[in-house]
């Protein structure tokens, strides 16, 4: 009884619909499948349909509660505690089973418990998948299975956030592309028609680390990048629109760089590398627009960079209707600001680059430089450039540099020392001195010798 008591929750405008369930409650096995139209009864049987599999999911059915949505959305929510577990494999298995226009969207969250999840999470009609705090094990273990190949690729949102991957070393090893056996183009390119592909604060563990010594990773990796140099699978990302990677440690510099130079993700609108104790940008931003036209944010915050990566628009013009891309270098470890960085802003129209809240250095250059900023047109985006704050030396900490003054720094433009100028005269002065003093020391023998030379070649 219980389960029509949702189904009237769900569904109170169906009131038809509920009628003809109540009339037929121990027929719902005989209405036969090809008799089914696109009314009431057609959800009601999707309902049944799904309740009755999902009920036999000993784990799942126990662990998660499952509701409809909408017509054919199913959406199931599932708590996994203490040393409880989930297999993926069991879900696929039911997905199968349910007819072929339901969609599921899974959100999984743990306290404490495992679940065993091979990537990337493929299973037919599941439609969106979220997973939070969990432990993930078998994470690799489909890696080279090429059957997750000839599963739909169905899902349009995929978000992990807090999640550890606990490996096993031999299940690390075996993932590992070698020269005659691949990964599958799923496990490379993960969800190819997603919308959103979110991985936040993604940890690594290994649960037999002294095991990690038996096998030769040297090799395996050596072996791996070659493999990948040859290959180069470019993955088609036609719906993405985020991608994110973020607060990870230890991401890969080839994660990273193949979703700018490799793949194809048009309509990227969001990019995430935010928190990943980056040192540079590692890729060249150098046509950026080209590759992602409509892009509207890069975020590299919260990293350690230093250099600002070079960007350019190649000629590239941009409609007035095109928003400005973001490229959020905030919270890095930019210290200064100068000349170099200003020209370069000041060449593109098409994206802001974000410096705010960095480690500035307000030294005496950095007057020269805002008296330089002031000289140049510099697109509207950058007006932000003269409210940055200076973080060092503590007498200026938290001071806008437009507010600085050159006797404030110590540093009046008129007794300025410019030392390279300066050594280069010491140098000079010393040298002349030396000269002068060897020439009239030896002057007298210059001349003898001078003498000796002309005559030999005149006696030859
Ligand atoms: C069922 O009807 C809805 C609108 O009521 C329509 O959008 C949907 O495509 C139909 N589905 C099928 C399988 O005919
Ligand atoms: C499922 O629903 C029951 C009753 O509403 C609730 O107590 C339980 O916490 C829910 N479980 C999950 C995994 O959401
Ligand atoms: C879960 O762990 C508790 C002790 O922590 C144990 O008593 C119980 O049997 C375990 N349950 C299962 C299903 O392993
Ligand atoms: C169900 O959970 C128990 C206890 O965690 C576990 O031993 C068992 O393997 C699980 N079964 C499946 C099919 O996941
Ligand atoms: C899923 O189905 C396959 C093939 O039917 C079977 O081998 C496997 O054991 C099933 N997995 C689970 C967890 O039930
Ligand atoms: C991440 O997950 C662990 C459990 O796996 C939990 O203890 C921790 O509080 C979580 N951290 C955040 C930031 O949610
Ligand atoms: C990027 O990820 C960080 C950390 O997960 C998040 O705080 C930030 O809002 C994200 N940025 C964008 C533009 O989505």
């Amino acid at each position: 009884m219980k389960t029509y008591l949702i189904f009237l929750y769900l569904y109170p405008l169906l009131g038809i619909g509920l009628a003809f369930i109540v009339t037929t409650e121990r027929n719902i096995d005989l209405v036969p499948k090809q008799t089914q139209i696109n009314n009431s009864v057609d959800t009601f049987n999707h309902f049944s349909d799904v309740m009755n599999e999902f009920e036999r999911l000993e784990n799942w059915s126990r662990l998660c509660n499952i509701s409809q949505t909408a017509h054919t959305d199913f959406n199931i929510v599932c708590i996994i505690k203490g040393n409880s577990s989930i297999k993926f494999s069991e879900f696929r298995n039911f997905t199968d089973k349910v007819s072929s226009n339901i969609r599921f969207d899974l959100s999984v969250t743990c306290e404490e418990g495992i679940i065993h999840f091979p990537w990337p999470f493929r299973a037919d009609k599941l439609h969106s998948i979220y997973i939070k705090d969990c432990r993930i094990k078998d994470y690799r273990t489909d890696y080279k299975n090429q059957l997750i190949n000839s599963i739909p690729d169905t899902i349009k949102h995929l978000q992990m956030d807090n999640v550890t991957i606990i490996l096993r070393s031999q299940e690390f090893y075996d993932s590992i592309s070698k020269a005659n056996s691949a990964i599958t183009r799923a496990a490379e390119c993960g969800p190819e028609n997603a919308f959103s592909i979110i991985r936040r604060g993604t940890k690594v563990n290994f649960e037999d680390l002294h095991n990690y010594r038996l096998y030769d990773f040297t090799t395996a990796f050596a072996q791996s990048n070659h493999y990948f140099n040859i290959q180069k699978t470019t993955c088609l990302y036609n719906n993405l629109e985020v991608f994110e990677l973020s607060r990870m440690k230890g991401l890969t510099r080839s994660t990273i760089s193949k979703i700018f130079h490799t793949d194809i993700a048009q309509n990227l609108k969001i990019l995430n590398f935010s928190g990943n104790g980056m040192s540079d940008t590692i890729y060249k931003l150098q046509g950026l627009r080209l590759r992602f036209p409509v892009m509207e944010y890069i975020d590299f915050s919260n990293n350690h960079i230093k250099v600002i990566p070079m960007i350019r628009d190649y000629g590239m013009t941009v409609k007035k209707t095109t928003p400005v891309g973001i490229i959020d270098i905030r919270r890095n470890e930019i210290t200064s600001l100068t000349k170099g960085m200003i020209d370069l802003f000041s060449t593109h129209e098409f994206v802001k680059v974000d410096i705010t809240e960095n480690p500035l250095l307000c030294d005496c250059g950095i007057i020269e430089v805002m008296e330089y900023l002031s000289s140049k047109t510099m697109p509207k985006a950058y007006d932000y450039l003269g409210s940055l704050e200076c973080a060092n030396p503590s007498n200026v900490r938290g001071r806008k540099l437009i507010s600085l003054s050159p006797t404030e720094l110590n540093c009046n433009k008129d007794t300025v020392v410019n030392i390279p100028v300066v050594v280069l005269i010491i140098i000079t002065i010393t040298l002349v001195i030396i000269t002068l003093l060897t020439f009239i020391y030896f002057r007298n023998k210059i001349k003898v010798n001078l003498f000796s030379i002309l005559n030999k070649n005149v006696a030859t």
